[in-house]
């Protein structure tokens, strides 16, 4: 599959919009149509159900340490600009960029990404491959969107957009363990935007501006962190296979040491094999951190400095911590051991538009089909999983007469109770079937002449092509069975 044909799949079926598109749009933000907002909710909901709703805390996971429990926040996008003092946001959370001096090119690139960069002068060439090109010494930008809160606008009211919702949760670790039963080890997951201002926001929706994540901070004692770290690597590599990604499309990848963030004592990437990509590469879809107690120790103590081993508050000139923690205590009480503790902390940060679009891809199939008259013509289709998929049944009368809608009409508002629907009486129902195959609709039940007399409707699959007669009475109890 060609890249060009997915992007103009998502606008012409309604999955992504370019943000303020009549206005020429804004580089790297994407708004989700009506048929992406269902597909990316039910991503979202599938994560949040399989890590937090239907966990069972009750029985040890597959290849866990012991049992763990789950927990949910939903935290503020913009907080205390400490927040990102003390996280080292702030310093720390910048990439290298460089601009072209030249007229006409003044394009601005971030340094590391030259090689498979395009420079804007034709013919093509990464930037400064030009005799012409005219680069400036890489310098450091910070990622972070700053704003202002209230009305005085001064550089003392200066916030930030936040470019994690992993923050949120670790200032909340206290009200958590306080306001709820948890014991360690626990996870809270937040599923949120965030925001980093990309100097080269491309590939579709991949590196966007304004973005959503779905994070776990995963609370355990430091002695089991290792194995907590191994287990979530595994059981999130799983989740995405479970929903549909091919394994040879996917890999775990070490970080090389010089990689790692600030925070990090060790991470894996989720990578997933984009068709963006050259072949053989690959791009991070969720990075799964161990980040030991380095944030909630920088929120205790004061800013940590990451290049000090065992970690250090970062000093100023006067001696004193040059960002100032909270002073709260954010350790641990093991009510049954007595044992006092600063947690470390498993981090499984995942993007959700990321995995929105590795699903798209994924699922994007042509095949040969024959057409109402029997010639073979090709068909696009979206093979999303059932659970994911924006409809899960389209309703269809046969023609619009004989009684046909009138059944089609109950059917298809008793089965909106339950799952998303679509119903369509509008031309020849090949027609009908091939719009749905392109939104992804797994399941399409049409009324016909039998099913006046019998009862019965069929159930078209998308991907089989396979249609069973089912009565009337048990369509939608069928159709949530095969969702599942
Ligand atoms: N709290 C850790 C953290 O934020 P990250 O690797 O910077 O780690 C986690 O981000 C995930 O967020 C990535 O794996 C990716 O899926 C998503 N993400 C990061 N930057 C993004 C961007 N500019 N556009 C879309 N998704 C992004």
């Amino acid at each position: 599959m060609e890249m060009d044909q997915l992007v103009s799949l998502c606008k012409r079926r309604g999955f992504l919009f370019q943000s303020s598109e009549i206005y020429g749009g804004l580089n790297g933000f994407w708004d989700y149509g009506p048929l992406g907002v269902e597909l990316k909710r039910n991503i979202k909901s599938a994560w949040w159900s399989d890590m937090v709703t239907a966990h069972d805390e009750l029985t040890a996971s597959d290849g866990a340490p012991s049992t763990h429990e789950m927990t949910g926040l939903d935290c503020t996008i913009i907080m205390h600009p400490q927040v990102w003092k003390c996280s080292g946001h702030f310093d720390l959370f910048s990439d290298m960029m460089v601009d072209c001096r030249v007229e006409g090119c003044k394009g601005r690139f971030r340094s590391d990404h030259l090689v498979s960069s395009q420079c804007p002068l034709k013919p093509s060439k990464a930037p400064g491959e030009h005799d012409k090109c005219d680069l400036t010494e890489p310098r450091e930008f910070n990622l972070m969107f700053k704003t202002i809160v209230g009305a005085m606008g001064t550089e003392a009211d200066t916030a930030f957009l936040r470019p994690e919702t992993a923050q949120g949760i670790f200032v909340n670790f206290k009200n958590v363990v306080d306001s709820s039963r948890v014991r360690v080890p626990f996870g809270i997951a937040q599923i949120g935007k965030s925001f980093r201002n990309e100097i080269t926001p491309r590939n579709f929706t991949f590196r966007s501006r304004e973005f959503e994540q779905m994070e776990i901070e995963f609370f355990c004692h430091p002695d089991t962190s290792r194995k907590w770290y191994e287990y979530w690597r595994d059981r999130r590599m799983k989740w995405y296979t479970d929903l549909g990604l091919s394994s040879d499309r996917l890999i775990l990848r070490d970080h090389d040491p010089d990689e790692l963030s600030h925070y990090s004592t060790g991470t894996a990437d989720i990578e997933y094999a984009f068709p963006f990509l050259a072949e053989g590469e690959y791009g991070e879809l969720e990075g799964i951190a161990h980040r030991g107690d380095f944030d909630l120790r920088s929120h205790m103590e004061g800013k940590l400095n990451p290049n000090t081993c065992p970690l250090e508050v970062e000093k100023g000139a006067d001696g004193k911590p040059k960002y100032r923690g909270s002073g709260k205590d954010l350790t641990y009480r093991d009510d049954l051991t007595g044992e006092r503790y600063t947690p470390h902390v498993i981090e499984p940060s995942a993007g959700a538009d990321r995995a929105t679009l590795a699903f798209l891809c994924e699922a994007y199939t042509e095949d040969e089909q024959p057409n109402d008259k029997g010639k073979l013509q090709t068909r696009t289709v979206m093979k999303f999983h059932p659970r994911i998929a924006p409809i899960k049944a389209a309703v269809f009368p046969l023609v619009k007469k004989d009684g046909m809608p009138e059944v089609a009409q109950e059917i298809y508002r008793a089965l909106k109770k339950r799952v998303t629907a679509f119903y369509d009486e509008k031309g020849a129902v090949g027609r009908r079937y091939r719009r749905q195959d392109e939104a992804g609709t797994p399941y399409c039940i049409t009324v016909d002449g039998e099913t006046l007399s019998d009862q019965t409707v069929t159930i078209r699959d998308r991907d089989s092509l396979e249609q069973n007669r089912v009565k009337v009475d048990d369509v939608v109890e069928e159709i949530e069975r095969r969702v599942g």
